[in-house]
């Protein structure tokens, strides 16, 4: 009989995983990172197997895919279950079985009543996957604490950096050096948040974005989440994260299961940007992946907020039109009652006070000027002052104590309604479902204004069955609308997973459409989702959420870096603004082939006021880079601009895109006064183009093309 193999392999796209499956137990990953070649099971076991050292256990010897302390580990277990009032401590019986870039892992433990499949798969692009589920095989009822994913991370991996955020101000990355022991974030908003971790990202000094090794965590869910980092002095590090559950939440009957959300493993020896390529090729691999070019939106909220006139509206879109606008969406305040943000939510039927001939004149209008109708919701929310309040006081996920103390845990005075109660769910679904029929609605804006707050569903924590049946009403209404696109938004960035992104069309990345603050959140919306799942659009002069002023240009070149469009009353604008509007719209349907299917990158510059974002396409055969200065430069000549991702064997010709408008002081560099300059490749990765000294808020679009 030939000798069992205890090595499995897993390599595709520059990433192995090195599986070691002991006699016993769940397998060991002895490596996650840059691809191996295959290796004899003797040479790994001398190469890596530890020294009994003093103070530690005789026989551990790696942490396993779900590490507890009976491998030795003593960091965070992977996995928590119990069983009446007892803590199972499951001893494995293990298969492993896959291919070159999949393993599945079967796992029982007959005494604890358990078993397991877990299953790590490497994606086209070297994104890791795993999805475990775990099953309880007993005769009574399991509670599951949790169930996390984790890999093993180098030692060399020395910074830890996550983000934080909040309203209108998402996505603020904070770095620091790894800490000993276990160290968690968790977040218990019934929503990612707008301080969402988003990732867990390990690098080998201080985070880059175009140079050095990263390893990433992404949990795939959109509400209470773990994320992990484990650094024991035995052990190699763990890197992972999980669903979090409060007490209670998960009780398994005999039979049942609970599917841990996917966890997502992402390495690049590319930095920041190799990570976000990896996850943007993978998500453009999708099926489901958009395909259409992404329209040139015009959202009316900060247009007309609560305003709803129909004549008023009709000329917007009229006018929109002429802007060369593909879709245009309204947002709150069309149904029953809703006057401002403080009734009606639940009640999805066209106000007859304010559209007396009902949405269908302005939808058939905007139809008419070759546009989508786009409308806004926020199906998982009740307003007290509501008739859905009123006639079903029993369907809030709340408990009913917290509803007597109004104030204390009503949030933009709303609550939560429990859509996982199948009346409730079915009651919002079918309202929407009307209201796309009778109105003929191709998009939905799907807000989402608060957190959830000590949600309870049937007596329990009702989170993951809120998630849960989020999700199959998305699902649901996409099935019985074909072609219907969602978008999810959370008072902006507040759900921006890729939990979501398994059910929606897009995000919206902020209620901040100040270009200064937008450049930064659309850049680190992006380490997860590209351009073409991110509405970046264009607000007035004056930001409404800070008051900054900033030119046109830098507002519509900030657009460029997601799906763009306008947040903005466009009949107020003067004929100036309209002229350069159109000419963006003309611009953004010219690039977005190139934009929504390159690789993002962030050229090299040193001084802090520099925002660039390179788009090279996927053959390297074209780019656009867009700049901005978000302050004073602070050098009197400014630094050159190199492009990484380039084609080292052609040659370009950079142009400057007047559409967007510039302005620099002191005297340009000559191929900026020319207007552009052809160069080769190398010239360009190498040495790099004299950026003349933008002013601050201001922008500036390079487009090269193949010479
Ligand atoms: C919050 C969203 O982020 C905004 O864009 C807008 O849709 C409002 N809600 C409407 O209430």
């Amino acid at each position: 009989m030939a000798e069992r193999n205890p090595m499995t392999l897993l390599t595709r796209d520059g990433v192995s995983l090195l599986l070691h499956s002991p006699a016993a137990g769940l397998p060991c990953v002895l490596h996650w990172g840059a691809a191996l070649t295959e290796v004899g099971a003797e040479a790994v076991s001398s190469a890596l197997d530890r020294q009994t050292a003093p103070g530690t256990l005789d026989a551990a010897w790696w942490p396993t895919l779900l590490p507890t302390e009976g491998d030795g580990w003593s960091g965070r277990p992977g996995l928590q279950v119990h069983r009446d009032g007892r803590l199972l401590n499951p001893r494995w019986d293990a298969q492993i079985e896959g291919d070159a870039h999949t393993a599945t892992i079967t796992a029982h433990d007959a005494t604890a009543g358990l078993s397991l499949v877990c299953t790590i798969e490497i994606g086209a692009s070297g994104v890791v996957r795993v999805d475990n589920t775990v099953r309880n095989t007993g005769s009574a009822s399991l509670g599951v604490d949790w169930v996390e994913a984790s890999l093993p991370v180098p030692r060399s991996a020395t910074h830890l950096t996550t983000l934080d955020g909040r309203w209108a101000r998402e996505k603020r990355p904070v770095t620091t050096a790894v800490p000993a022991g276990s160290t968690t974030r968790q977040s218990r908003r019934g929503r990612p948040g707008h301080d969402a971790p988003m990732f867990y990202l390990l690098t080998d000094g201080e985070p880059r974005w175009h140079e050095g090794r990263v390893w990433a965590a992404h949990v795939a869910w959109s509400a209470d989440v773990t994320y992990r980092y484990d650094r024991v002095s035995e052990a190699l590090p763990l890197l992972g994260g999980g669903e979090l559950l409060r007490p209670g939440e998960i009780v398994l009957a005999p039979g049942e299961e609970y599917a841990a959300p996917s966890v997502f493993l992402v390495h690049s020896d590319a930095g920041l940007d190799g990570v976000a390529d990896r996850v943007h090729r993978w998500l453009r691999a999708r099926p489901g992946h958009p395909s259409t070019p992404r329209p040139f939106t015009l959202n009316t909220w900060e247009a007309v907020y609560f305003d709803q006139r129909p004549g008023h509206l009709v000329e917007l879109a009229e006018r929109a039109a002429e802007l060369g606008v593909e879709r245009f969406v309204l947002d709150d305040g069309w149904f029953l009652g809703r006057r401002d943000d403080t009734t009606s939510l639940g009640d999805w039927t066209v106000d007859p006070t304010v559209w007396p001939d009902g949405l269908r004149p302005l939808a058939d209008r905007v139809h008419g000027l070759g546009m989508q109708f786009g409308l806004w919701f926020e199906p998982e929310m009740v307003s007290r002052d509501s008739e859905l309040a009123r006639a079903h006081p029993d369907w809030f996920l709340h408990d009913p104590r917290h509803l007597d103390h109004r104030t204390e845990l009503s949030w933009r005075t709303q609550f939560v309604l429990d859509i996982a109660l199948p009346e409730a769910y079915e009651h919002v679904r079918s309202q929407i479902s009307a209201v796309v029929d009778e109105v003929g609605v191709d998009f939905i804006k799907w807000d989402h204004n608060r957190d959830l707050v000590e949600p309870l569903h049937d007596g329990r924590p009702g989170t993951h069955a809120q998630t849960l049946a989020t999700y199959a009403m998305i699902d649901e209404l996409k099935r019985r609308h074909p072609g219907l696109e969602i978008e999810s938004c959370s008072s902006g960035g507040a759900r921006t997973d890729l939990g979501i992104m398994a059910h929606c069309d897009r995000v919206w990345a902020s209620d901040s459409n100040d270009p200064v603050e937008r450049q930064d959140i659309q850049r680190w919306t992006g380490l997860l989702l590209p351009p073409e799942l991110v509405g970046a659009h264009v607000g007035p002069t004056e930001s409404h959420s800070s008051g900054r002023t900033t030119s046109l240009g830098m507002r519509m070149a900030t657009s460029l870096l997601g799906s763009a469009g306008l947040e903005w009353n466009v009949l107020e604008c003067t004929d100036a603004e309209i002229e350069a509007i159109r000419g963006f719209a003309a611009l953004y349907k010219e690039l977005r082939p190139l934009l929504h299917s390159a690789r993002v990158t962030h050229p090299p510059l040193v001084d802090p006021a520099w925002r660039a974002t390179g788009f090279i396409a996927p053959d390297a055969s074209a780019a656009v880079v867009v700049l901005a200065a978000v302050a004073g430069l602070d050098d009197a000549r400014a630094e050159r601009l190199r492009i990484p991702g380039l084609d080292t064997a052609r040659n370009y010709r950079v142009r400057v895109r007047t559409e967007i408008e510039s302005k620099c002081g002191w005297n340009l560099p000559p191929w900026v006064s020319a207007g552009e300059v052809t160069l080769p490749g190398s010239f360009l990765v190498e040495v790099g183009l004299q950026l003349p000294t933008l002013w601050p808020m201001q922008a500036m679009l390079l487009h090269l093309t193949e010479a």
